[in-house]
């Protein structure tokens, strides 16, 4: 009975996706803002007697990814050339995907915090549900670096996070306070970092489509780092979508859930991938009234990313989270990986082959039924 369901459900999705068209190629080169700007280096920050970061800047949250991609070049340099094939280029397009469609601003507009208009552009805002969730995707895997020895260059000085001006329980500060705060994220990190310098991704590690073992278990260690990252940040981060529209805060926790379909995929969130997946994402912040798939200033294909993304969060809560369940069972196998992750991308790229993929995912769901799935 429970696989029937699942089977209407991904044949539902297939229904609503056939109607598309292909996307054009991104306009933009597709860095995040504002990149070439970002400091590079932890000299950047270095004080007399300490190292201090503002998450609440744009440029020094963004400078602890460009960090981060620096100093893990090194693993990933047999995926492609110029660090593109580094997976950790998921979270500076994500983060820049949220600054540039407004979402870092304040969104109680109380202040001019993040407004491109105002004074004040690059301010990061507190009050922000993006910001917050995103606190926890960049300053905890860049201080479990740290902790781990990733950075070569590393001063002697303390690392020192700069705290927001409100609601400072919400997060940490320090390497010792994030570890005592909230030990299970930073050790998830800290195995991911750990993981990677013992690794040896080998070339050919992506063979249509399908993962070596090795890069394989990399994607596994980041996306279960990410996973604990959004279970953390959820809670402490829900008040702030009271001050978002009612459309708004369906997207944000809507995308909160779909994260983890994609994370049981093992999403390869290189470069051209996360710039592929997230070309689709809303351009904007939604106001009320906004309804996908009829929003008039978005294109067809934002219009059905934001739909599917909804239908994902409204199914998901309508089955109380059984159907990730068997979504994990189907993902438990490289080949359903593989089909997931194809769906992932036909859903917004390639639509015809999507209806190939959701039958092989049903398949691979069969394939799978012993495989112990987690919560
Ligand atoms: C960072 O520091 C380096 C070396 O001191 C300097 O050349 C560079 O201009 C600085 N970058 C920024 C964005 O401040
Ligand atoms: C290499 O990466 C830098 C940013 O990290 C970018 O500015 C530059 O354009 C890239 N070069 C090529 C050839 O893609």
């Amino acid at each position: 009975m429970a696989n029937h369901y699942f089977l209407g459900v991904l044949l539902l999705a297939l229904l609503f996706i056939c109607s598309a068209e292909n996307p054009e190629s991104t306009a933009d080169n597709g860095y995040p803002p504002l990149w070439d700007l970002v400091p590079e280096s932890l000299e950047n920050f270095t004080k007399e007697n300490k190292v201090e970061m503002d998450p609440w800047r744009y440029f020094d949250r963004m400078a602890m990814y460009r960090i981060l991609l620096a100093s893990t070049t090194k693993y990933f340099s047999i995926l492609g050339s110029n660090n593109s094939g580094n997976i950790l280029w998921g979270l500076p397009l994500q983060h820049g995907w949220q600054f540039h469609t407004g979402r870092l601003a304040d969104p109680s507009k109380t202040t001019i915090c993040g407004f491109k208009d105002r004074e004040d552009p690059l301010c990061i805002s507190e009050k922000s549900w993006w910001a917050c969730m995103n606190y926890y995707l960049s300053v905890i895997p860049f201080l479990s670096a740290a902790a781990v020895g990733m950075f070569a260059d590393l001063p002697p000085q303390p690392l020192e996070i700069v705290p927001p001006g409100q609601n400072t329980e919400d997060f940490c500060y320090s390497i010792d306070h994030c570890q005592s705060s909230f030990p299970d994220v930073m050790d998830k990190w800290k195995q991911f970092f750990q993981y990677l310098k013992s690794s040896n991704i080998p070339p050919d590690s992506i063979a249509n489509g399908m993962f070596s073992p090795e890069l394989d278990e990399v994607l596994h260690y980041m996306w279960m780092a990410h996973e604990a990252s959004i279970a953390v940040a959820n809670p402490k981060c829900q008040k702030r979508l009271s001050y978002l529209s009612d459309p708004e805060q369906y997207f944000d926790k809507s995308w909160a859930t779909t994260v983890e379909y994609i994370a049981a995929t093992h999403f390869l969130t290189d470069f051209q991938n996360s710039n592929n997946f997230q070309h689709f994402l809303p351009p904007r912040v939604l106001n009320r009234g906004d309804s996908p798939p009829v929003i008039l200033d978005f294109s067809p294909e934002e219009n059905r990313a934001l739909f599917t993304i909804n239908n994902i969060y409204t199914i998901n809560s309508n089955t109380r989270g059984v159907i990730l369940k068997q979504w994990k069972k189907a993902m438990c196998s490289e080949k359903g990986r593989l089909e997931g992750r194809r769906l992932m991308q036909n859903l917004f790229t390639n639509l015809p082959l999507a209806g190939w993929n959701i039958l092989e995912i049903f398949v691979q769901f069969i394939i799978n039924q012993k495989c112990p799935v987690k919560d």
